[in-house]
């Protein structure tokens, strides 16, 4: 195998510096940059890596698209409307393009390793710059670099992916708080979805290098991290020496400075009761747990190729749930796979009711090309997947409302995260369990944990006051 050198992002990284430099020469102002996220934590942090990377070319980063003179779209392709977005918005590109020519469009993420994208930006998009996959996203120096050096449209796009790269420069969207990847790809393979195939097999990092990191990030102000994977309980498969998910968190509990830890996301049937023990008896864990449902039927979780069924769910958020009793459970549920009756609904809104749910993102099935399900016979007609969506968001919704009426009352710790977007007296924060807090303060708390006094559930929020 041929292992990329981080010195050789490095070389390029100086040789576009050099670009821009003589470009802001000519405009009397640094290069801007717009890095615009699609999709899921995932991607928000291989944008902090790409924006990293932009910034020590020397560039500015803007949220303004037509201010900017790179605009890069990381994208998703999780669901078809992913894709439609994109493809719309490039549209809109095109015209920023026409008014200012030197603007270079990059288009990377998951959306990018699929051939038919690739087939139609080809034959249709000319005007994009630079498209390159996930598999490579740490070549974006070299290949900016033969894009300005060569003028002509750049695409790499890899199969499959290689070595784990370390230590690319990032630039963290917050001061406080840390999304950090402890392993790549996904090898469950569920049968709805295009992730494995677009994000490859999985791969774990070492546990040294992801301690490194946090420490590092410690150093820098962060007080909170979230452990970044497809399957977080799976970690540490074909590692030597053997380790697992909870010896991971156990030593990144152990990094001073480090308040709070989280991790996302969690497959139900690997999640162990060690790591159940683990977290009841840490001080550092948030009580939060994300876990994807998807259905209650046992019939189409196994369609789904889920590995659990409807009663080893319960159970299993019956024994989180014992062992902490304040924890928030939220998940991901699907509505409209193929072949979903109403009874198969109804088992799902049983499970809504029974595990009690915090929150959860309600998707409507999305056929996705070259997936088991795509060529399943029986799809369902978007009537049904109408009203069975209603009737699985209104229980979500009911439920959820009622879970975080709980905690009303209480004081809490707050993890101040930003001015409060409607009114700048306050601010707006997060509880461990993960609900948004807003009190009464000023932008000086951002960064603290301060304990608050929940006054008021308004639905999915509180308003609070500092105790
Ligand atoms: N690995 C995570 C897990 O299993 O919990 C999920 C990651 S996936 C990016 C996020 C969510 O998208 C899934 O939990 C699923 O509910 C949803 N999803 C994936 N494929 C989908 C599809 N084809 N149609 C609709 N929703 C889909
Ligand atoms: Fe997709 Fe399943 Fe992997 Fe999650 S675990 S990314 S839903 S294949
Ligand atoms: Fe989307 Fe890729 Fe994440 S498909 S949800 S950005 S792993």
């Amino acid at each position: 195998m041929e292992i990329y050198e981080i010195s050789e992002t490095e070389f390029y990284i100086d040789k576009c510096r050099d670009y821009w430099t003589d470009f802001a020469e000519r405009k009397g102002r640094s290069f801007r940059f717009c890095v615009v996220t699609f999709g899921c934590q995932m991607n928000e942090r291989d944008s902090e890596k790409l924006c990293g990377i932009l910034s020590k070319m020397g560039g500015v980063a803007t949220t303004e698209e037509r201010q900017a003179d790179l605009i890069l779209y990381n994208t998703c392709t999780v669901r078809e409307n992913a894709d439609k977005r994109v493809f719309g918005r490039l549209g809109v590109l095109k015209s920023i393009k026409e008014e200012n020519p030197d603007l270079l469009i990059c288009l990377c993420g998951c959306m990018m390793q699929e051939e038919t994208v690739i087939e139609k930006l080809r034959k249709s998009y000319s005007f994009v710059d630079l498209i390159f996959g996930t598999h490579n996203l740490y070549e974006f120096a070299p290949l900016l670099w033969t894009r300005l050096d060569s003028g002509c449209q750049i695409i790499q796009i890899w199969k499959e992916a290689r070595e784990i790269v370390e230590d690319l420069p990032v630039k963290r969207k917050y001061a406080f708080k840390s999304g950090v990847n402890i392993m790549y790809g996904c090898d469950n393979f569920c049968s709805y979805c295009i992730v494995p195939y677009v994000r490859g097999r999985e791969r774990s990092r070492n546990p040294k290098d992801i301690i490194r990191e946090i420490e590092a990030l410690a150093a820098d102000g962060v007080k909170e991290v979230m452990l970044l994977g497809q399957n977080v309980n799976s970690y540490g498969k074909g590692l030597t020496p053997a380790v697992d998910f909870s010896e991971l968190i156990s030593e990144v509990e152990k990094v001073d400075g480090i308040e709070r830890i989280r991790f996302m996301s969690s497959h139900p049937k690997d999640l162990s009761d060690k790591l159940i023990s683990v977290m009841a008896s840490s001080k550092k864990i948030c009580r939060h747990v994300h876990l994807a449902l998807q259905s209650g039927s046992s019939r189409l979780l196994e369609r789904m190729n889920r590995h659990y069924s409807k009663e080893d769910f319960l159970s299993l958020v019956d024994r989180m749930r014992t062992a902490m009793p304040d924890l928030a459970v939220t998940t991901d549920i699907i509505v409209g796979f193929p072949g979903e009756t109403r009874e198969d609904v109804d088992h799902t809104i049983d499970v809504i009711e029974k595990a009690r749910f915090d929150g959860a993102f309600t998707f409507v099935y999305s056929k996705r090309t070259g997936t088991p399900a795509a060529s399943m016979p029986d799809q369902v007609s978007e009537d049904f997947v109408k009203v069975e969506f209603d009737r699985v968001l209104q229980t979500v919704q009911r439920v959820a409302s009622d879970q975080a009426k709980r905690f009303t009352g209480q004081v809490v710790p707050v993890l101040v995260e930003g001015v409060n977007e409607k009114d700048s007296s306050m601010v707006t924060g997060r509880m461990s369990q993960n609900h948004s807090v807003h009190f009464p303060g000023s932008p000086d708390l951002i960064g603290q944990i301060v304990n608050v006094h929940l006054d008021q559930c308004l639905g999915f929020y509180y308003i609070g006051s500092r105790a």
